[in-house]
């Protein structure tokens, strides 16, 4: 059988795809946004932000891939084809890369390295006072794959940790909180607060003045999830009045973050440009081949995505 599939995103020329797909399903008419000729061929298209209105315009669509493990990418076009199936990768090289930033950046503010960096350059030896990993208490937003490996990774490094969700999940050594009753109290023990929602109507701009203000003073904040959970104004006043100590920002409102955004230049904010966990054809592949021998067995999808829940 050989499917014909669209690989949709300006991100690579897709060639490793079309290599890994093809060595577990054989040859495979692969196209990509620039050899996407007759699109009525299109059976399966694999996509990352695809232009509005172009997966509707495959008329005999059977499978939609997100290329992320975030979905809002496709729902937010408004013609996406109803009743073709929506799947997303699952991947855990995604996954592993995702704790390690939320990790790193954590580490970097529990032990101080921005502190020594400026004292190394003034030629100071000066030990700090030192926070107890017991008393750094990690908060993570969205308990999905990614932030439950994240909470356990912490855990397992004695960071006290807590995961907040929109419905009651139970891991074993996170205390859980969920719901917006369970907001605030989530956030007022949460010293570092890391970000790992998926965007929907009901976490879209959820980080605002409010929320920031419910933290702890002195908190920091990693967001390696979506720009559009935060009320950037909201987190610059947090960060100039001193209630936070500074920021790790992956993602943006707008992206590529535009050159004039206070972001840039703001002494308390690490910017990096989307990177914490880029999609690895090797890591990601397994479960599209499962899906894609699904398809043709005419069996249930993995990891399929509800629109209406929006992941
Ligand atoms: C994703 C992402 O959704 O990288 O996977 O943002």
């Amino acid at each position: 059988m050989t499917e014909t599939i669209a690989y949709i995103s300006r991100d690579t020329d897709g060639l490793h795809w079309k290599k890994v797909l093809e060595a577990a399903l054989g040859p495979i008419d692969f196209r990509t946004l620039d050899t996407i000729g007759n699109t009525d061929a299109i059976e399966i298209a694999l996509a990352w932000k695809p232009p509005r209105g172009l997966l509707a315009s495959f008329r005999n669509l059977k499978l939609i891939v997100s290329l992320g493990m975030g979905v809002d990418h496709l729902l937010a076009d408004d013609t996406l084809p109803a009743g073709v199936p929506i799947v997303r990768i699952m991947d855990d090289g995604l996954i592993g890369q995702m704790s390690e930033y939320a990790i790193y950046w954590a580490l970097r503010h529990h032990r101080d390295i921005d502190k020594y960096a400026e004292l190394q350059r003034a030629r100071q030896w000066k030990p700090l006072d030192f926070v107890d990993t017991l008393h750094r208490r990690v908060g993570v937003m969205g308990l999905g794959s990614i932030g439950q490996d994240t909470a356990r990774k912490f855990a397992m490094l004695g960071f006290p940790t807590a995961g907040w969700s929109r419905t009651k999940k139970d891991l074993a050594g996170i205390e859980t909180f969920n719901g917006g009753d369970g907001l605030a109290e989530f956030l007022a023990r949460s010293d570092i607060l890391v970000d790992v929602l998926p965007l929907t109507r009901d976490t879209q701009g959820l980080l605002d003045a409010t929320a920031f203000a419910q933290l702890p003073k002195g908190a920091y904040f990693i967001n390696m999830a979506r720009g559009g959970h935060v009320v950037d104004e909201a987190l610059l006043a947090a960060l100039d009045s001193g209630h936070l100590a500074g920021a790790a920002l992956d993602v943006f409102n707008q992206e590529p973050l535009p050159a004039d955004h206070p972001f840039w230049t703001h002494p308390k904010v690490q910017v990096t440009p989307h990177i914490a966990g880029a999609t690895n054809p090797r890591t990601a592949s397994p479960g599209i081949i499962e899906n894609i021998k699904r398809l043709r067995a005419g069996q249930p999808l993995i990891n399929t995505v509800d629109p209406r829940t929006g992941y």
